[in-house]
């Protein structure tokens, strides 16, 4: 297939740049579960670019709190965690500065004296530098610490003092069904107000993410035809060639629906679907995502479809069952595949099949969102293609490639030159992000914990979206513990998932897309 290239104009681009200067209030960062990979991996390389950036306030300083006796050793470690996960060199300007501002403070979660303790920690590193008292909490740990943390916070006067504004970052998962995301909600809400809270979503700080709203309302084309009239179907894939890597069990707890569906995919599809929203706020953009989730009616166990992995070849290697990984039941029951096929009943939407899907340990790594808009009417040409390449003439295709080729891809037919008959080729118009505005080495964390420092909740999570997420697919996870899939393993590592995940699509006569990423 022919591929056309966009590119952007450098002067557009430097007049974009000019005065686009957040930078958030001095302040101290405190992250519960410091020592976990999060920490290491994603939140201190993303604090260190948003340093090298000049996005960091001059009086900010970082406290990472976990069980273990770390103080001398945690910010030595955070320096190779922002090296290796980062891309930094060890030379880089301001990291020696940026190292010292890190500090660590030994807590165990659920002792609420240890909290003493670190309320006067707080105190310290803010009157040394000249802080004030805002604080931005961020919970890293496992999930069964977040009550505990919160409750603790509460009671040590931490979450609502009379000086400084103060916030919390909660990561996922957030509950592991309907009732347990309402009781975390409460427990959230019971010491922190709505607007002090940060359900942190890593895909909605992704760019290509954020793309999807600024391509559909900053764009005046595209909205005209975004509907049941011109759309035939969408396709959402999030596929991951990774296996558990070693969260054996986590992993055996959550499963595919819960880990991935339930909020990666459902954010994309309500960006996908949502109704312009009156502002890009808070309030307007979080309204509109809900009453898409709202719209979804209640999802037949039918339309939903499991599978696990066995043995295979990912990238050339042979890799092990799922089964087999590292502290993982031989006998596990849990998910690393599902695939789900929802509508969404509106005046926009009704009767346009959502098939949605995520695996792990599939053929390639690779998240999209595929649009694929009707045939024309009448097709003219049909009768008259007839080289082998152009058999059939392919109704357009809108690809929003969210990683890893982050771009943008509309297929469309073109007529082959120099046949002497109306021979009809698809062809796409191919935007690359890497190759307009050069490769971004930003993760959607740097985005978010710049956000949550500034107090923007737009691109977090709300406490009702959360729960109507689960709303839907606790009855599935319950139907499913109930009764345990007799086939597992039924797809292999290095495949495209099990057979049921393409009987699912082709009973809404449609097939999955499987040549994702960049074409050409
Ligand atoms: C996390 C899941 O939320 O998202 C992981 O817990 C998954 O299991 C990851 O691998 C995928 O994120 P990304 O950004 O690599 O697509």
């Amino acid at each position: 297939m022919a591929t056309a290239q966009m590119s952007v104009s450098q002067e557009d681009l430097s007049q974009v740049q000019q005065g686009n200067e957040r930078i958030p209030e001095p302040g101290i960062l405190v992250i519960f579960g410091a020592s976990g990979d999060l920490t290491k991996r994603k939140l201190l390389p993303a604090l260190f670019h948003l340093e090298q950036q000049g996005l960091l306030p001059q009086k900010f300083a970082i406290l990472g709190v976990a069980r273990r006796p770390l103080v001398n050793e945690f910010a030595e470690d955070m320096r190779s965690g922002i090296l290796e996960f980062g891309g930094i060199e060890a030379s880089a300007p301001k990291l020696d500065d940026f190292i010292s501002r890190i500090n660590y403070f030994p807590l165990r979660f659920d002792h609420p004296g240890d909290y003493i303790g670190l309320k006067a920690e707080l105190e310290r590193i803010a009157q040394e530098k000249g802080i004030g008292g805002r604080r931005l909490f961020y919970l890293a740990t496992a999930p069964e610490h977040f009550a505990p943390i919160i409750e603790n916070l509460g009671s040590q006067g931490m979450a609502q003092p009379e000086q400084g504004k103060v916030a919390v970052v909660i990561e996922k998962p957030f509950g592991h069904d309907l009732e347990s995301a309402r009781e975390l909600n409460r427990q959230v809400n019971a010491v922190f107000n709505e607007d002090q809270v940060f359900r942190i979503d890593h895909y909605l700080g992704k760019e290509t993410v954020q793309n999807i709203l600024v391509f559909r309302f900053a764009n005046g084309i595209f909205e005209p035809i975004w509907n049941r009239n011109y759309i035939d179907h969408v396709q959402i894939t999030v596929a991951e060639t990774l296996g558990v890597e070693g969260r054996g069990p986590f992993y055996e707890k959550a499963g595919a629906l819960r880990d991935v569906m339930q909020n990666h995919v459902m954010e994309l599809l309500s960006l996908v679907a949502l109704e312009p929203p009156s502002s890009f706020e808070a309030e307007s953009v979080r309204r509109e995502k809900l009453k898409v989730w709202r719209a979804i009616p209640s999802i037949p166990i039918l339309n939903v479809v499991r599978g696990q992995y066995g043995p295979g070849m990912v990238d050339g290697k042979q890799v092990v069952s799922y089964r087999d990984e590292e502290r993982v039941s031989p006998e596990s029951g849990t998910e690393t595949y599902a695939a789900v096929k929802l509508c969404v009943e509106n005046w926009r939407w009704a009767g346009v099949p959502f098939y949605l899907r995520s695996g792990k340990r599939m053929q390639k790594r690779v998240t999209e969102i595929d649009i694929q808009f009707k045939q024309p009417p009448l097709l003219i040409f049909d009768r008259l293609a007839k080289s082998q390449a152009c058999q059939a003439i392919k109704p357009n295709l809108l690809t929003l490639r969210i990683q890893p080729d982050e771009g943008i891809a509309l297929r469309f037919g073109a007529k082959v030159p120099t046949t002497m008959e109306m021979d009809v080729c698809p062809v796409n118009m191919d935007f690359d992000y890497a190759a307009a505005f050069g490769k971004s080495s930003a993760n959607g964390y740097e985005r978010l914990l710049l956000d949550a420092m500034l107090g923007d909740q737009t691109l977090f999570a709300h406490r009702d979206g959360v729960e109507t997420t689960w709303a839907l697919y606790t009855p599935i996870l319950e139907a499913w513990a109930a009764k345990k899939p007799e086939k597992f393993p039924n797809y292999a590592a290095g495949s495209w998932g099990p057979e049921c995940g393409d009987h699912l699509i082709a009973s809404g006569g449609h097939a999955w897309r499987n040549d994702l990423g960049r074409k050409g």
